[in-house]
């Protein structure tokens, strides 16, 4: 069985200005957000071992110990109004979708807002969080490595393993993705945080799984909206064409319908 307990992620650590790795932690999320005041941009802890990893929507993330990586990247996107970081999510969703796609023969996808798919299954999610102080904030990504069929947390979960990668290197993946974040984040950055010119836009929508597709969302006030997922908007909300007009949705939880 294959485990990750013991890596040393030199190559993770050339990519990024610190990387603290871990023996466990609660959520990697919360330890970077309280130590953020004193750290640089692109700071990242990571641990192999996340005890009460947390999800979107208030929901739990759960990681077997030596099974997952757990990895939190402090962003300090200086001159970048907050109301640009609502493309963070997808901006980490696709640079994980970029670093996992070399280990797999299946086809890997976005799933708007914030997942990563092996053919169509879970093997990656993203919770970004503002600092208290909006100087910045901390996406959060675990990626599913290791785990077999039984220790995955839903039917519609996958694994780097189970979808088929041989002996998945921890510090392989991770360098991979900080590297690809990093571009896609210079370029935005260096487009003044738009997304049209930075291209990141149209990159988010080729890799999104999403669109184009029958869609069910439950919007965060419980209302369901069914219609077809069409596209992406500058500010990252995804537009949905139903019976009554199209709608810009911006929090939400999306089902792929298959009719
Ligand atoms: C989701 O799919 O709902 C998002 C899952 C996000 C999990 C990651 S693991 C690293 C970071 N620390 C946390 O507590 N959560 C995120």
């Amino acid at each position: 069985m294959q485990q990750s307990d013991h890596v040393d992620f030199r190559r993770s650590r050339a990519v990024v200005p610190g990387l603290e790795v871990l023996p466990e932690a609660g959520s990697t999320n919360d330890v970077l957000s309280a130590r953020a005041a004193g750290l640089p941009d692109l700071s990242v802890i990571v641990t192999t071992n996340q005890t009460g990893g947390r999800g979107r929507l208030g929901r739990v993330w759960v990681s077997p110990p030596g099974r997952t990586l757990a990895i939190s990247v402090l962003l300090k996107p200086e001159g970048l109004a907050p109301d640009a970081f609502g493309w963070f999510p997808l901006l980490a969703g696709l640079a994980m979708s970029r670093a996992i796609a070399p280990f797999v023969p299946g086809t890997v996808s976005v799933k708007w807002p914030n997942d990563v798919l092996i053919d169509g299954a879970k093997v990656s999610g993203t919770l970004s969080e503002l600092l208290p102080d909006l100087s910045g904030l901390v996406i959060g990504v675990g990626v599913n490595l290791y785990q077999e069929p039984d220790e995955l947390p839903t039917a519609t979960s996958t694994s780097l393993v189970v979808a088929g990668a041989e002996a998945p290197d921890a510090d392989a993946v991770l360098a991979s993705y900080l590297a690809h974040l990093i571009t896609l984040y210079r370029e935005y950055l260096t487009a003044g945080g738009d997304p049209v010119r930075s291209a990141l836009r149209d990159e988010v929508v080729e890799a999104c799984h999403t669109i184009g597709r029958a869609v069910r969302v439950e919007l965060p006030g419980g209302d369901d909206l069914l219609g077809t997922a069409v596209g992406i908007d500058v500010d990252g909300r995804l537009i949905v064409e139903s019976d009554t007009g199209r709608t810009a949705v911006a929090a939400g939880d999306v089902t792929h319908l298959r009719y």
